[in-house]
């Protein structure tokens, strides 16, 4: 129900935003759009939003497919923002949940891992 909602909300929002934007382009203040969503570290995301099934560790939980701690070796950073934002496999699509740039963030930060 909630991805459905979000499916939903997430393209007019973006718009609603894009015309709001361009709508005050004129005003001159500017503060709002440059807004930087607060620098989370791909760590705290990670934290947050992988080791319940990857574990505290990353290490997987005693499932190999699961470990990440050298997910780098085995795929590029590409691979691993795709997954994150696609899911697939037993693995959740994060797609919505995570901005574009959190997920390459913490993709650039797994592809460390070798
Ligand atoms: C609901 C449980 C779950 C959550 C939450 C989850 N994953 Fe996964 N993840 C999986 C499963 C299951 C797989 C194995 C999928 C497969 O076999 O293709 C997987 C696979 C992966 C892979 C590919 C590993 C490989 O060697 O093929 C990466 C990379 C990955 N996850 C990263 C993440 C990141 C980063 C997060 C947090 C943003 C995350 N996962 C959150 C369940 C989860």
């Amino acid at each position: 129900m909630k991805n459905a909602w979000s499916a939903w909300t997430g393209p007019l929002a973006a718009t609603v935003l894009a015309l709001a934007l361009s709508a005050c382009g004129s005003s001159g203040g500017g503060g709002a759009a440059g807004e930087t969503t607060d620098a989370k570290s791909p760590e705290a995301l990670v934290k947050a939003n992988c080791i319940s099934c990857h574990g505290n560790q990353l290490e997987g939980r005693g499932r190999e497919k699961l470990n990440l701690l050298k997910v780098g070796a085995r795929m590029s950073k590409e691979e691993i923002a795709d997954k994150i934002t696609n899911g697939g496999g037993g693995m959740v699509a994060f797609k919505g949940r995570l901005t574009e740039e959190e997920i390459s963030s913490i993709a650039d930060f797994l592809a460390e891992k070798k």
